[in-house]
């Protein structure tokens, strides 16, 4: 089983607080760093964009965890900052299916790791055809678009279906990043599904209490 990473939601951390709370993720080796790339158009809402990722970049050694929720991404990308190491998710829903793979090739060479997003209402069979081509799947577990929504139903099922699919294919090495209502009682749930990734939130460690407690909580939660 792939180790467990915490990727915290930047778009729910307090901005006037932000610098102490990046700060605080590197003292506990927080593993990547989600941004919400919204553009009023594939999903909507409008949240952080190509200056937030740069600046993301020049302040802090964790990796990038971009999750683009734009319509056609393809010839956006070069406008995002991410290098070596950082995870960029483009949805399959965003874009018509030709430009899939281009996308994928233009984020390997710079170095990050393609992941393709899925939303919760299709199907994960469609992604076999992608797996030797990513380093993961971002699953939503809610409809992308706004922080502190309820998990779909279905969301465990999917995880379990989709990691069977991934270990009967060969692709075991490959992450489930799970996005959307990561709380307490359903991470663990998530982590045996099969889950390795974990975007959080309003629903749990960004939510109220203190930031390292909760960090804590959720690692030790996560095993
Ligand atoms: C969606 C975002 C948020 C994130 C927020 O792409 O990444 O939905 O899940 O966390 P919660 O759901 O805990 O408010
Ligand atoms: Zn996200």
């Amino acid at each position: 089983m792939l180790r467990a990473a915490i990727s915290p939601s930047l778009m729910c951390a307090d901005i006037f607080n932000l610098r102490q709370i990046i700060r605080d993720f590197e003292k506990n080796s927080i593993e990547y760093l989600h941004i919400d790339v919204m553009d009023g158009e594939f999903v909507p809402n409008f949240c952080l964009g190509t200056d937030y990722c740069r600046r993301m970049k020049a302040e802090t050694d964790i990796p990038l965890d971009i999750h683009l929720m734009v319509k056609n991404p393809l010839n956006k990308l070069e406008a995002f900052g991410f290098d070596e190491g950082d995870i960029v998710s483009v949805h399959y829903e965003s874009q018509a299916k030709d430009d899939i793979l281009p996308c994928f090739k233009k984020i390997r060479a710079r170095g990050a790791r393609p992941f393709l997003a899925i939303n919760p209402d299709k199907s994960v069979e469609v992604l076999s055809e992608y797996f030797d081509e990513i380093d993961g799947v971002l699953l939503m577990t809610v409809f992308p678009g706004f922080a502190g929504q309820k998990m779909v139903e279905g969301s465990l099922e999917r995880i379990t279906a989709l990691r069977r699919m991934l270990d009967e294919s060969g692709h075991g090495n490959l992450s489930i990043e799970v996005d959307g209502n990561v709380n307490y009682e359903k991470a663990p749930l998530m982590r045996k599904a099969g889950a390795d990734i974990f975007v959080v939130g309003t629903s749990s460690i960004l939510g109220p209490g203190d930031l390292t407690e909760n960090i804590t909580k959720m690692r030790n939660l996560l095993g």
